[in-house]
């Protein structure tokens, strides 16, 4: 018979379970077990319950007890379902030009913008993407997140954009990766030949490798007047449907229209949405998309945050990531982010917490993570506080004090 591990006895745990996938929360939805523990056999939670319960009813089983000293409260790791940490280079100068008051013309003028980090990625060789994304990686973790979508986009052309994927697939680490394929982020400055060309090359040569190599099965577009309108990058999206990849869009960041599309391709998620309006809100409410907040790039442009209050409101599925990337959302810090969202949408904690665990696994179209249930994944951090509210009220500023990634506590080289 194999030993089930048994951590606590816990001051709260916050199961995530029992909650609807859509629409507006309130913290008494929150399910809380006082005095709890978590039973897990290999990576995944056979129960989870009051400590002395678990102990008492399965005490023909052996159990190893993890006893945690103090008060400690556990709760689902967070999922970041939409991030850029795979680039070298930096765009600090961006930033301070965005601030100095110049347009996106001018900071692109400059040797600024999307294309200034193409230029340092594929300048990179894939040992150094490596190392930068992994420490990005590292960050993510110490902060409680264990999932991890990456995208790749800063390679924009076939043989770069493999060189990034690749990268991501070979990286070692406790979190989970999920790459996404984001060739579709602007059409590369050297390309001679049309969006359309660009596009088809896309299709046609790397998506068959991605499929050969497993190095992705998503695709994502940003979908927007200054890289693919709508009708510049159905043909390639429904392309990408048809070879079997999930979709997911960079919809409404600065003109609408990618998230209608989003909807009618039945897209995974649709990530942004800063100017989406009533129309679109309420559209998405009524699809099965999940809406992706990304706080940190409204902090990183200085730009209004998504509608998230409304979305929910009207009954949608938020979801809130970090989008770090160099540009336009360089914070990287999602708890952070998601606290500072939180105060100015006037969000709950419950659908904060939504949003970043079983409604970021859904954007992602996982089901086996984000909430702590029997069957579900052994991915929890547990916090050194008296109660959950403090982990949004130190605004990213408090770490877990343990990491719990696959039934398996995460160590950390200084730890
Ligand atoms: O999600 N909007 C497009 N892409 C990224 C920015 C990438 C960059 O500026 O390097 C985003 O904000
Ligand atoms: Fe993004």
């Amino acid at each position: 018979m194999k030993t089930l591990k048994l951590i606590g006895p816990l001051k709260q745990l916050l199961t995530l379970a029992g909650l609807p996938l859509k629409g507006a929360l309130n913290d008494q939805q929150l399910e809380i077990i006082e005095n709890a523990g978590i039973l897990i056999l290999n990576d995944k939670i056979v129960e989870v319950g009051d400590y002395k319960t678990l102990l008492r009813t399965h005490r023909d089983r052996r159990i190893k007890k993890i006893e945690v000293k103090g008060a400690m409260v556990a709760l689902p790791s967070w999922i970041d379902c939409h991030t850029h940490i795979c680039f070298a280079g930096s765009r600090a100068k961006d930033f301070a030009m965005r601030n100095a008051g110049k347009s996106y013309l001018e900071i692109a003028k400059a040797g600024g913008g999307i294309w200034d980090t193409v230029q340092a990625t594929r300048a990179a060789s894939i040992a150094q993407l490596k190392k930068l994304t992994n420490s990005r990686i590292e960050r993510h973790l110490r902060s409680g997140v264990t999932t991890i979508e990456i995208k790749s986009g800063y390679g924009l052309m076939p043989s770069q954009e493999l060189k990034m994927l690749s990268a991501i697939q070979m990286l070692k680490t406790p979190a989970d990766l999920i790459p996404t394929c984001l060739a579709a982020h602007m059409k590369p400055k050297d390309f001679v030949g049309t969006k359309e060309a660009y596009l088809s090359d896309i299709q046609h040569k790397l998506f068959p490798m991605l499929k050969t190599h497993h190095l992705s099965n998503r695709v994502d577009a940003f979908v927007e007047q200054s890289a693919f309108t709508p009708e510049e990058i159905t043909p390639y999206l429904l392309g990408a449907k048809a070879q079997g990849f999930d979709i997911t869009i960079h919809a409404d960041q600065f003109t609408t229209g990618g998230s209608a599309l989003a909807i009618k391709l039945g897209a995974k998620s649709a990530d942004h949405l800063e100017v989406s309006g009533e129309e679109e809100i309420q559209a998405l409410a009524k699809s099965d998309v999940v809406s992706v907040a990304l706080p940190g790039a409204s902090l990183g442009i200085g730009c209004a945050f998504t509608p998230a209050r409304k979305i929910l409101d009207a009954g949608g599925a938020l979801a809130i990531a970090s989008d770090w990337n160099p540009g336009s959302a360089p914070m990287g810090n999602l708890i952070a982010q998601a606290s500072v969202l939180a105060a100015f949408e006037k969000l709950s904690t419950a659908e904060v917490f939504a949003g970043l665990t079983f409604r970021a696994a859904a954007a992602l179209g996982l089901s086996d993570r984000g909430i702590l249930a029997p069957g579900m994944l052994a991915d929890f951090n547990l916090y050194a506080i008296e109660g959950y509210q403090e982990i949004l009220y130190h605004q990213g500023q408090l770490a877990p004090a343990q990491v719990w990634k696959k039934g398996k506590l995460v160590k950390f080289k200084d730890a």
